[in-house]
């Protein structure tokens, strides 16, 4: 190493850059390389934020960063998440531009330069990698139907920004590092899309700008969307609608349960066609939404503590108790509510809001510790 980069190794650096990555071993190397021929002549770390893979994706980090100072690698044990992976990705670092770029080699790192100049030049304190300006591509999303689901995305997430953003779902971005301490306050932290939290979150006195990037095909690996991350950008939304007055489990909680009420709805009307008798069909329905919704706070609302094994079956029995408990606190207040106001939607509506709080506050303490 001769003299000057010797010493510029030495040097915080400028730009981090921060990679989650789940079961990425194999992209390691070639992304390490990669940045290395894309970031010649600027300083800078790269920080993987790995989920503790199982086929070893950390252990790979640990390599390379033996031999080169300017990669990292944080391992977390016990969580999953893309979005809070990048935020503590960021808090890690001290320098003061960080960009996220996803470990799979679908962004185009060739993009970073002029993205951390618009930065660095103080024209923008947020740049986007985007895949629908002049000069972008989105070839690499695997089929029609997800690039169906990228534009209705997209579509949802502008109509709720201050700000013209051609791409509000892109995992590939640079911003000013006090933008997003200053942001850190607000975010939500769930699901994949970390770029449209920190905008939702943001004034819109932020300067934005964007810069065309191609989106590769995946070639090695596979993708983490799934079901649930679509659920958790739902909730992400309702949660930004909230403006925080709300905390985000409580609404996740909420809307779980208006899906429980739908599946009690379409089970026991089922069950009735089926010919089951009215408690019977009733009974089944109840059943078969305790089941879902229990399901359902497990991988989704209490996501980061989540039961498994025996504990599962504990934290279900405790959950099937105090949905009852909550049920027949629901059905007492809303008939005193009835007899005080003689209002039949509204007093439903307390009873089912104070049979809400009532499982919320079990779910939270007893069940999801
Ligand atoms: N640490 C961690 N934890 N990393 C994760 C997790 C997780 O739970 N889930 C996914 N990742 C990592 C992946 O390993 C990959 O490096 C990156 O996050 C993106 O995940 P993919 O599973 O490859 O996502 P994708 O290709 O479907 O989606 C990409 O395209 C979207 C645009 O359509 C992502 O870049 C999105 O951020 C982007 O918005
Ligand atoms: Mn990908």
């Amino acid at each position: 190493m001769a003299g000057e980069d010797a010493r510029a190794a030495s040097l915080p650096a400028h730009l981090s850059i921060v990679v989650p990555c789940y079961k990425e071993a194999a992209n390691v190397r070639p992304l390490v390389a990669a940045l290395d021929t894309a970031l010649v002549g600027l300083s800078w770390e790269v920080i993987f934020v790995d989920d503790n893979s199982p086929d070893g994706t950390a252990g790979v980090v640990r390599d390379v960063a033996s031999v080169d100072p300017r990669v990292r690698v944080i391992q977390r044990v016990g969580r999953r998440g893309l979005s809070s992976a990048v935020i503590e990705g960021f808090l890690s670092s001290s320098a003061s531009i960080v960009a996220v770029l996803d470990g799979d080699l679908q962004h185009d790192e060739s993009a970073l330069p002029a993205m951390v100049r618009l930065i660095a030049h103080d024209q923008a304190d947020l740049v986007v990698a985007s895949r629908h300006v002049e000069g972008g591509t989105n070839a690499g999303l695997a089929n029609a139907w997800r690039r169906w689901l990228s534009n209705s995305g997209i579509r949802a997430a502008q109509a709720l920004l201050p700000y013209p953003l051609s791409d509000p779902m892109s995992g590939f971005f640079a911003i000013r590092r006090d933008l997003f301490q200053s942001l850190l306050p607000k975010l939500s932290g769930a699901g994949f899309k970390i770029l449209l939290d920190l905008a939702m979150s943001a004034g819109r006195d932020m300067r934005v700008a964007e810069v065309p990037a191609v989106f590769r095909p995946r070639l090695a690996g596979e993708s983490k969307l799934d079901v649930v991350v679509l659920l958790q950008f739902a909730m992400m939304i309702v949660d930004k609608l909230c403006r925080g007055y709300v905390p985000t489990r409580f609404v996740a909680f909420g809307v779980v349960g208006l899906i429980g009420v739908a599946v009690n709805l379409g089970i026991s009307t089922a069950a009735r066609i089926a010919g089951f008798g009215f408690s019977k069909a009733q009974t089944v329905g109840t059943i078969a939404a305790i089941f879902a919704d229990f399901w359902l706070n497990n991988t989704l609302t209490y996501r980061d503590r989540r039961l498994r094994g025996v504990r599962m079956w504990g934290g279900l029995v405790v959950f099937t108790l105090a949905c009852s408990l909550g049920g027949i606190a629901n059905i007492g207040v809303a008939r005193m509510a009835y007899a005080t106001f003689h209002h039949w939607d509204r007093s439903s509506a307390v009873g089912a809001v104070i049979g809400v709080v009532w499982n919320y506050a079990i779910a939270s303490t007893l069940v999801w510790r």
